[in-house]
C-alpha cells in the first residue's frame, strides 16, 4: 500500500490531545512529532523544549515538514476493542429480544451465510472503509466459525492499512449451537484457530505484523471442555492475545456458575484464558473477587456500553475498575451495540456512569434510587480508554503519542462545514475542545486517518 502523504520519515507540526496517563489530558500546541521510515515516533517536542526549533527549521529545510491546518486537531487513532464483523450487515436492527434470544433468532443465521465468500469480501471490505473514517486505527474482531471467511478479513484489513487483530470463532457445543453453525468438533475448532495464526503470520503482506491472530472462544455457554482446554492451553502456548466474552448478562453469568459451580472469570481462568492479551468483552456482572484476578492477571474488560444497555441489564462500574487498577478498554461490540463509532461507545460510557450513579427510577426519593455514588465518569476517562486504555488491554505500543510508540493518529477537523463540531473562539480552549470533538464529533470531521505513519484516509 503506497501514499503520497505518508508520514513516514517526516515530521508534523500539530496542535492537539493524548493521554499517556489517566491522571491528565496533555494537550499540545505547535508540537512537533518526528515519525521513523518504519512508522515509530521518534521525538514529541513542544516549543521551549531543546531541540525544537533547530528540528523545525531541519524539517522545514529537508522539505519534510508536515503542518496541520488551524483548526484541525491531532489525536491517537482510536482503538475498538469489540467488533463482530459479520454482524455489520443488522447493526442498528434485531435488538429487540435478550442475548440468548438474539444469538439463535438473528445472529446465528446471519453469521452461517459466511460460508459465502463473496459475501464476506463485500461485507467486510465495507465494515473496515467504515471504521477507518470514523477514526478506528485498529479493532480488536470477531468473525465466524469459517476459516475461509477470517483468512478473508485479516487480507482485507491488511490491503487497507488498518492495525487488527482477528479471531476465527470458536464454538462447538451441541446443545447451545445450531447445526447449521458450529465447529464439527472440539478438534476442529482448535485446529483452525491454529491454522489462522499461521496464515497471517506468513502473509508476505504482514512482515511488520500489524495484523494479529486471536485465540476466540465465543463464550463460555458456545463451547465444550475439550475446546476450552484445548484453546486455553493453545493460548498458553502461543502467548498471544485472546479474547472472549464474560459475565456479559444475567442468563450467561448463572449458566456458566450452575456449569462449573463458579464465575465466567474463575471458570476461564481455570482454562488458562487470563493472561495479559487477554481482553474479555462486557463484564457488568463481575464480582470483587473477579476483579481482583483480572488485576492479578492483567487482563483487560472491553467495556461496550452501547450494547450493555440492551443485552447486559446492569452497567459495568467503568470508575470503580479504573480506580481499582484493572485495565479497562473501549469497544462498540458492533451489532450488539447499534454503532461502529468510537465516539458514540465513548459518549455512552460517559451517560451510562451517570445512570449508575444516580439511579433512574423516579419514582423513589433520590436516596432510595440505587443509585452508585462516585461511578460518574467524563470525557476524560472516556478518551482515556478509547486511546491508551485500548494500547494497554492490548499490551501493544499504540493509543498515545510516546516515543517508541506506532504513529496511528486521525486528525479531526472541527471547521468542516458537513460536520456537527462547533467551536466558539472565545468559548472552547484547551481541553475544552477535546471535550466538544469527544461529544460532537461525526464522520465528515475526520480528515486524515494513519496507521503506522501511513495515511489509510
Ligand atoms: N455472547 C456470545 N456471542 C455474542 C455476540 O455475538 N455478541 C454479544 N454481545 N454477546 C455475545
Ligand atoms: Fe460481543
Amino acid at each position: 500500500m503506497t501514499s503520497m502523504n505518508h508520514l513516514r520519515g517526516k515530521t508534523i507540526l500539530a496542535n492537539g490531545f493524548h493521554m499517556p496517563r489517566r491522571e491528565a489530558v496533555d494537550v499540545f500546541t505547535d508540537a512537533l512529532i518526528a515519525v521513523d521510515k518504519d512508522g515509530m515516533i521518534e521525538s514529541l517536542l513542544r516549543p521551549g523544549d531543546p531541540g525544537y526549533e533547530a528540528g523545525r527549521r531541519s524539517a522545514q529545510d529537508g522539505g519534510t515538514l508536515v503542518r496541520l491546518p488551524e483548526g484541525t486537531y491531532l489525536l491517537p487513532g482510536l482503538i475498538d476493542t469489540h467488533v463482530h464483523a459479520p454482524q455489520y450487515p443488522q447493526l442498528g436492527q434485531a435488538l429487540d429480544v435478550p442475548l440468548e434470544v438474539w444469538l439463535n433468532k438473528y445472529t446465528f443465521p446471519l453469521e452461517a451465510r459466511y460460508a459465502d465468500i463473496a459475501f464476506a469480501r463485500l461485507t467486510y471490505s465495507l465494515l473496515v472503509d467504515d471504521l477507518i473514517a470514523i477514526g478506528t486505527t485498529t479493532a480488536l474482531y470477531y468473525a465466524t466459525i469459517h476459516q475461509d471467511a477470517t483468512r478473508i478479513l485479516a487480507d482485507i484489513c491488511l490491503e487497507k492499512g488498518q492495525r487488527a487483530l482477528v479471531g476465527k470463532v470458536a464454538m462447538d457445543h451441541r446443545e447451545q449451537c445450531p447445526d447449521y453453525y458450529r465447529d464439527a468438533s472440539a478438534d476442529e475448532a482448535i485446529r483452525g484457530t491454529a491454522d489462522l495464526f499461521d496464515y497471517v503470520k506468513a502473509n508476505p503482506d504482514n512482515a511488520e505484523g500489524r495484523v494479529l491472530a486471536v485465540v476466540s472462544p465465543r463464550f463460555i455457554p458456545s463451547c465444550t471442555d475439550a475446546s476450552l482446554k484445548g484453546l486455553g492451553a493453545l493460548a498458553k502456548e502461543l502467548g498471544c492475545h485472546v479474547q472472549t466474552h464474560c459475565s456479559e448478562g444475567d442468563w450467561e453469568h448463572r449458566f456458566v456458575i450452575e456449569r462449573f459451580g463458579m464465575t465466567g472469570t474463575e471458570t476461564l481462568d481455570s482454562f488458562g484464558f487470563l493472561g495479559r492479551k487477554s481482553v474479555l468483552g462486557h463484564a457488568p456482572h463481575l464480582t470483587e473477587r473477579d476483579m481482583d484476578i483480572f488485576k492479578a492477571r492483567g487482563s483487560a474488560v472491553s467495556h461496550c456500553p452501547l450494547s450493555n444497555a440492551y443485552f447486559s441489564s446492569a452497567v459495568f462500574p467503568l470508575r470503580a475498575a479504573l480506580e481499582r487498577g484493572l485495565h479497562v478498554a473501549l469497544g462498540t461490540d458492533v451489532s450488539g451495540g447499534p454503532s461502529s463509532s468510537m465516539f458514540e461507545a465513548m459518549r455512552e460510557s460517559i451517560a451510562a456512569s451517570r445512570m449508575l450513579e444516580t439511579g433512574n427510577d423516579a419514582r423513589f426519593p433520590p436516596e432510595e434510587r440505587r443509585g452508585r455514588p462516585f461511578s460518574r465518569v467524563d470525557f476524560r476517562d472516556a478518551f482515556y480508554i478509547a486511546t491508551t486504555g485500548g494500547g494497554n488491554a492490548l499490551d501493544l505500543p499504540i493509543g498515545n503519542f510516546t516515543p517508541g510508540y506506532h504513529f496511528d493518529a486521525i486528525a479531526v477537523d472541527t471547521r468542516a462545514p458537513e460536520g456537527s463540531i462547533r467551536l466558539w473562539d472565545d468559548l472552547d480552549t484547551g481541553e475544552k475542545i477535546l471535550q466538544k470533538i469527544v461529544y460532537t464529533t461525526t464522520r465528515p470531521n475526520i480528515a486524515s486517518v494513519w496507521v503506522g505513519g501511513r495515511q489509510i484516509r
